[in-house]
């Protein structure tokens, strides 16, 4: 039994370090330039892997360096590429400007992403297998209604992190367990701005939701219980990149071990805060070992 299935991108990240990022029409001059593994469903696997989950990965790659590179990423942190495609092609790239307060702004061009329509041959199969299904918005949603369809059918929780923000086609909540957007997000699906008043709103289509508050912490709201929010430890942060991920990679593996909720959350903001003194997205996801020694 694998115990967290990954359905999602792979994305190099060609990142620029600016002290701020450019208004349309203007140049701006900046500090550095890396490029670093990433994309949501690769940054979920990773984060997930190195918190001590069993982790699998389905998506797909391109027939280039960028591609041996990325498999190399989840490989060598433990994640089974079996189902992880190699296509025709270039793989996904995500033009990332990172300011100097560490916020960010991206452009991704899905590149072998645009490739996984559906499931493939044993796709299916290993998500039979597994104890959750992650998934985000960075493939077609043709394969995400797909992954979650099947998850749905085997009994497998499944946790979406619905971004990047977009209206979600009709019948793909009600396949979804656990519900995991940010503020912005919470607001583009509900269309309420208020993360209180959006998760009440999103609960009556999914049975539970956590909204991440970015240094607020975060928002529990379930259909049977009261809601909770767990503080963000207070840190500086140099590069916000993949935090979202590495709090939905943590937070599974501790809910996957019984924990209850509020404690996974207080566990998953330990690692994102972690994550965003760091630079990149995949190379800044902690270690178990980090996460509890926080
Ligand atoms: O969530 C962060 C990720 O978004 C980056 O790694 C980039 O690849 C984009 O997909």
């Amino acid at each position: 039994m694998t115990g967290i299935v990954v359905l999602g991108s792979t994305n190099m990240d060609l990142v620029t370090y600016a002290a701020r990022a450019p208004g349309l029409g203007e140049t701006v001059m900046g500090r550095e330039f890396r490029t670093v593994p990433g994309g949501k469903g690769a940054n979920q696997a990773v984060a997930a892997a190195h918190a001590g989950g069993e982790v699998a990965m389905i998506g797909a790659v391109g027939a280039d360096e960028f591609g041996e590179r990325l498999r190399h990423t989840l490989e060598a942190s433990g994640v089974d590429t079996d189902l992880l495609r190699t296509v025709e092609g270039p793989s996904g790239t995500a033009h990332v400007v990172v300011d100097d307060e560490g916020g960010n702004a991206i452009v991704v061009i899905p590149g072998a992403n645009g490739t996984v329509t559906e499931l493939g041959p044993g796709d299916e199969t290993l998500i039979a297998t597994a104890g959750t299904l992650l998934l985000q918005l960075e493939l077609p949603l043709s394969a995400v209604l797909s992954g979650a369809a099947a998850a749905h059918r085997h009994s497998v929780r499944t946790v979406l992190t619905p971004a990047p923000a977009q209206p979600l086609p009709p019948g793909l909540l009600a396949t979804i367990d656990l519900l995991v957007p940010n503020e912005h997000e919470a607001a583009v699906i509900s269309g309420v701005a208020d993360p209180h008043a959006a998760a009440q709103a999103l609960l009556r289509q999914v049975p539970e939701v956590v909204i991440t508050l970015g240094a607020k912490g975060s928002l529990y709201a379930a259909r049977d219980a009261d809601p909770v929010t767990v503080p963000a430890p207070q840190v500086t942060a140099v590069d916000t990149t993949g935090a979202g991920d590495t709090f939905v990679g943590a937070l599974v593996v501790a809910l996957g071990e019984g924990r209850p909720m509020p404690e996974a959350m207080r566990w998953a903001s330990a690692a994102a805060a972690l994550c965003v003194q760091r630079h990149g997205a995949s190379t800044s996801m902690p270690y178990r070992s980090e996460i509890e020694a926080t």
